[in-house]
């Protein structure tokens, strides 16, 4: 709902150039529950599949309702993913089963620890045990299991290297030990429309692990769901906490970058804007995030924030001790990022003609802008006097004040910035740099947001529609 206007605002994320998106806001400013409020238009409108990764537990009844999956990751849960599960299609572009490998080494690298990770022997060892461990699988042999951790446990027991042994020894634990919850066949529907993994109570190693096996099996659940022709929505709330460990780090730069291309619409919730800026690696994150949910914010993070992304003083009063729901919302639709341009310099450019064209009719209102869409302008045109071949234009009042400055013939100075990747260019003030372009061009996309009245309603109406459908299907 629009602050200003009281409109409801409705914006596909499928549409931007990035669909990825952020939720920032203080504890308690209403960014899990914006974000249950989203995927419940998601789940109601498309028909999408939805993963949530949920450190706190707090989406498991909702993903109930919906008739989603619940999957607890705990020492003491019923419920078990196999990390070995492996699909291995016949014309896959790319190798299900080096992806595996690479997976299961990054694995056992975190079980195996330590600060100088596997040596170049035990990263052999381990590649051609889980090519043995699959090789019956990969053969398409009938009667083939889907192996578990301890197939690979006992196959590097049966290796020579004494190497075998160190990663082996590492591995008991995870298969025969206390924590060897990822050592049952996968238990439950990973396939459901709604997915929500919750990483809930786990200590220090645990975690690690289990956010690697969960990234493993988000990364396939979009590969797949791309095969079917659906996109994927991710959720990843507490964002902060996940960011903890570096491997898990760079997946997100990973997903950021590169799941995007396979239908991926991802969001990541968080209350910490510090650590999420803190590292040049994440803050990349950012730039490449073109759906932007600002809540109340934490006055030194309100500071980082508005100079990160050029928020005015007076929008800033929006995501000030704002009420839970409140704030600004971003929808970068057509903006590059400042990357994107590379500056060609200051040009002199000198007027030399003026042409009518068709423009949208903006000024009038009502019915005559619907029976006059467009409107005649006046265009004077310039060229760069240095012969580079450059252009400029500028719209004049009249066709004769168009000719007026035709005829002066005064020299204007404009920066080129060209977009390489368009093979396009525009033209900005001298003094402008593509950063300060770009951030002048997200101020004016800033909507200010009052969500917390109408929203209330929304999802109230959202759950009437739920339970609805519920009883009609019963
Ligand atoms: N749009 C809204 N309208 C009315 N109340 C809201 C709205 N959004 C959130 N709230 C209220 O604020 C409370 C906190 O919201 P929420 O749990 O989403 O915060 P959060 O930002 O996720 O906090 P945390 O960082 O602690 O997880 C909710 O329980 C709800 O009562
Ligand atoms: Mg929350």
């Amino acid at each position: 709902m629009n602050a200003l206007s009281h409109n409801v605002i409705m914006a596909d994320r499928k549409k931007l150039k990035s669909a990825n998106g952020m939720y920032l806001g203080s504890t308690g400013s209403g960014k899990s529950f914006a974000a249950k409020r989203e995927l419940i238009n998601v789940f109601l409108a498309t028909q999408d599949r939805i993963v949530i990764v949920d450190p706190m537990g707090e989406y498991s009844p909702l993903v109930r309702r919906l008739g989603g999956q619940v999957i607890e990751i705990a020492p003491d849960s019923p419920h078990h993913i196999n990390p070995m599960d492996i699909e291995i299609g016949l014309n896959d572009e790319d190798s299900p089963l080096s992806m595996k490998a690479d997976f299961l080494l990054s694995l056992c690298e975190l079980v195996v620890g330590g600060k100088d990770g596997l040596q170049p022997i035990e990263k052999t060892v381990i590649d051609r045990c889980v090519r043995l461990v699959y090789r019956e699988l990969a053969l398409g042999l009938e009667g083939a299991k889907m192996p578990l951790l301890q197939d690979l446990y006992e196959e590097l027991l049966k290796q020579p290297e004494p190497e075998a042994k160190r990663v082996a020894t590492a591995l008991e634990l995870y298969c025969t030990g206390s924590l060897n919850l990822f050592n049952h066949p996968t238990n439950v529907d990973l396939s459901s429309r709604v997915v929500c993994i919750v990483l809930k109570g786990l200590g220090e190693n645990l975690r690690k692990i289990a956010m690697h096996v969960t990234n493993e099996f988000v990364t396939s659940a979009v590969h797949t769901n791309y095969q079917n022709g659906a996109a994927t929505w991710c959720y990843f709330d507490e964002f902060h906490i996940l960011l903890r460990d570096p491997l898990t780090a760079s997946y997100f730069v990973a997903v950021w970058k590169m799941l995007r291309k396979k239908g991926c619409v991802p969001s990541a919730l968080t209350q910490n804007v510090k650590d999420l800026l803190a590292s040049r690696e994440i803050e990349n994150i950012l730039d490449n995030t073109d759906f932007l949910v600002l809540l109340s914010q934490a006055q030194s993070d309100r500071a980082i924030i508005a100079k990160q992304l050029g928020i005015s003083e007076h929008q800033l009063s929006y995501i000030t001790h704002s009420n839970s729901g409140e704030g600004l919302l971003f929808y970068l639709a057509a903006i590059l990022p400042a990357d994107s341009y590379e500056d060609k310099g200051v040009y002199t450019f000198s007027p030399y003609q003026v042409l009518p064209v068709q423009v949208q009719n903006t000024v009038a209102s009502g019915r005559d802008r619907r029976v006059n869409p467009t409107k005649t302008a006046y265009m004077v045109y310039y060229r760069d006097t240095s012969g580079s071949g450059y252009q400029w234009s500028q719209q004049a009042l009249t066709r004769e004040r168009g000719q007026e400055i035709v005829d002066a013939g005064a020299a204007v100075e404009r920066r080129v910035l060209s977009v390489p990747a368009d093979r396009s260019y525009i033209t900005v003030e001298p003094g402008q740099t593509a950063e300060s372009y770009t951030a002048g061009l997200r101020q004016k996309y800033i909507t200010a947001l009052v969500l917390a009245g109408a929203y209330v309603v929304l999802y109230a109406a959202a759950w009437c529609v739920v339970v609805w459908l519920k009883k009609e299907k019963g």
